[in-house]
């Protein structure tokens, strides 16, 4: 779920982890500890809270050593605290275990292991997994009794374990839970559960694959998988900047995030756009172009914010393309039966990680129906990507911000172009392929005109800063971006907010308004403008305060509303890459006001790897 950092080579281990796991902080966690071998001796050092609580541990009591492995950890099994924070460790302390996933037969194991006299430590699910190879390790030669061990083990897991029996070896494995290794100059490895954690070192990497174990040592690297045959792997190279990594001049990731959506249009539609002839050209779908025709039906499956732009998504598809389209939850879409109809039904996945466990759950389900499997994800090599037939990246950049941003807007930007492809492929118009392309290329400079209202949207949080809840009303493509302007108030300014499609006001919500609870209405000029506009009537009726999100040059809603903010027109479809942008400054600068760390929301991880 959270960060694993591992080191082989002639440093300073500890450095290493430290910097790395600095680099994996954005994914949020509770606890960080790190485990070093030097000679006979294994030294390990484990803190509860963040990685300088760990930084100031190891000040006191260094930890010697040019190997080693290093956690942050996001609690599933024992409650963040220092005994369960990893690493782990057999009942002699020869081996040091890190873990990402969980565990799932945990208990079945343990009691047996208990049985057997194995004394543990913690409540974690991943104790067992030291114990498993300790136990194995007494008949076997280390490397075997790993294999042995993840053989026994059901669930999911990146791994990494270090011994002073073998000192010079570092041991890592995955099942469902990224891991990558970094190549770096003069025979020295790194390791990492996310590229972010070795990029200063090395771009030369090779990304292990589920069910396959990595043996680093000082001669070089060898993958196996768990039954020991030997595996072949390529080398990739990374392309993303350190900058692009780092948070540069902005106070948060999530602001300079927010900053670089106008190149997040540029970037996903670079070379995919051909406005005089309405066509989108997306290279990554090419070789299954012909099983596209033939499609009848999508289901996109996703989760969080994810969810909701693919049902934007849905609008789209269907208004343009004119292809039925479900959009489903990730978490339920696994565990309902869904009825498919493979040969002519497509289910793509949408994700900005590409690895989240729910996700990758309906996604190996639609396949294991026999769906077309499609990708829409940000994360170059992610799981996803490697599960599905083909699939679209983003190109939006590495998003280290616990709340989705720039993903978002990237995810709708694929959407279009996917419905210009699709809808071409059918009865849409070279007229309307070529408006849409147009309307998107003519975005980001919309985007910037947003973005430089950020102080105006600042002061308006200041004045709703202490709202104790807000309800967020739209319609049509904009009833989900009511809904993400909620989440994204929710995640990271802890207000209590509710996102509704406008219309469904009257059936319910309306009976919380009253002057402690303002209403923030998507009012853009579109098809449904007018209806929305009485919807805001009826909140005012009910003298709720009215914040209206409306079209640059529209001033009738300055009658109405308490506050309203301007953004630039553009078509109805599109509109949500604009609509959603003021949104997520408002949640922004709100959690700001309220003294919040919009990056690391509690509770929260960037990538959720268990169900
Ligand atoms: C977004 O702000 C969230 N933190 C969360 O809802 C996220 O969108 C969801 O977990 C899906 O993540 P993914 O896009 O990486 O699959
Ligand atoms: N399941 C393990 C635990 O609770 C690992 C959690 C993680 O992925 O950080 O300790």
């Amino acid at each position: 779920m959270c960060g694993i950092v591992g080191y082989i080579g002639a440093r300073r281990a500890e450095d290493v982890l430290l910097d790395g796991l600095r680099r994996l902080e954005y994914r949020g966690y509770d606890s960080a500890g790190k485990a070093t071998v030097q000679g006979e001796a294994i030294h390990v050092v484990k803190t509860p809270g963040k990685v300088v609580h760990l930084t100031e541990a190891l000040a006191r009591t260094p930890a010697p050593g040019s190997v080693g492995i290093a956690h942050t950890r996001w609690a599933t099994h024992g409650e963040p605290n220092q005994a369960n924070a990893h690493p782990h460790l057999d009942c002699r302390g020869e081996l040091a275990i890190v873990h990402n996933g969980i565990i799932e037969n945990y208990d079945r194991l343990k009691r047996g292991l208990i049985e057997r006299g194995h004394a543990f430590r913690s409540d974690t699910d991943t104790e067992v997994v030291a114990h498993l190879i300790e136990e194995y390790a007494a008949k076997l030669p280390l490397e075997e009794a790993f294999l042995a061990a993840l053989r026994d083990v059901v669930g999911t897991f990146g791994i990494a374990v270090v011994s002073r029996r073998e000192p010079r070896k570092l041991y890592a494995a995955r099942r469902g839970s990224p891991l990558v290794v970094g190549v770096g100059v003069n025979g020295e490895y790194f390791l990492g559960s996310d590229p972010a954690a070795l990029i200063p070192y090395t771009r030369d990497v090779v990304y292990l694959g589920d069910d396959e174990a990595v043996v680093l040592t000082d001669e070089g690297m060898e993958t196996f998988s768990f039954d020991r045959t030997r595996i072949q792997k390529q080398r990739e190279q990374i392309n993303w900047t350190v900058d692009e990594i780092e948070r540069g001049r902005f106070p948060h990731f999530m602001l300079k995030e927010m900053t670089e959506q106008p190149s997040v249009i540029v970037n996903s539609t670079r070379g995919r756009l051909d406005v005089d002839n309405g066509l989108a050209k997306l290279g990554g779908l090419k070789d299954v172009d012909d099983r596209l025709r033939k499609i009848e039906r999508l289901s996109l499956v996703a989760c969080g914010s994810a969810y909701l732009a693919a049902m934007v998504g849905e609008y789209m598809l269907e208004e343009y393309a004119e292809i039925p389209t479900e959009t489903e939850l990730g978490s339920e879409y696994r565990y309902r039966k869904p009825i498919l109809d493979p040969g002519r039904e497509a289910v793509i996945a949408v994700s900005q990680s590409g690895e989240t466990a729910d996700t990758l759950g309906a996604l190996r389900e639609a396949k294991e129906k026999g769906a077309l499997t499609l990708g829409i994800v940000n994360a170059v090599g992610s799981t996803i990507t490697r599960e599905t037939d083909a699939g679209v990246y983003l190109h939006a950049g590495p998003e280290i911000a616990v709340a989705s941003t720039k993903g978002f807007v990237g995810q709708l930007s694929v959407f279009a172009l996917l419905t210009v492809l699709l809808g071409r492929q059918r009865r849409m118009s070279q007229a309307t392929g070529s408006r849409i392309a147009a309307e998107l290329a003519a975005l980001p400079a919309k985007i910037e005109r947003i973005l430089a209202q950020s102080d105006r949207i600042k002061a308006l949080a200041k004045k709703y800063a202490n709202a104790q809840s807000m309800l967020y009303l739209g319609r049509k493509y904009n009833a989900p971006v009511a809904l993400e302007g909620a989440l994204k108030l929710k995640e990271i300014a802890y207000i209590h907010a509710e996102g509704y499609a406008a219309g469904e006001m009257k059936h319910g919500p309306i009976a919380l308004l009253d002057p402690s609870f303002p209403v923030l209405a998507i009012a853009t000029k579109d098809s449904i403008y007018e209806k929305v506009k009485s919807n805001l009537e009826e909140a005012k009726a009910r003298r709720a305060p009215v914040i209206a999100l409306t079209n640059e040059g529209n001033d009738e809603l300055v009658r109405i509303a308490d506050d309203v903010i301007f953004v630039p027109r553009t078509i109805e479809m599109l509109a949500p890459i604009l609509n959603v942008i003021p949104l997520q400054l408002f949640a922004y600068h709100m959690a700001v006001a309220r003294g919040y760390d919009p990056d690391k929301p509690r509770n929260l991880a960037k990538s959720v790897t268990v169900e």
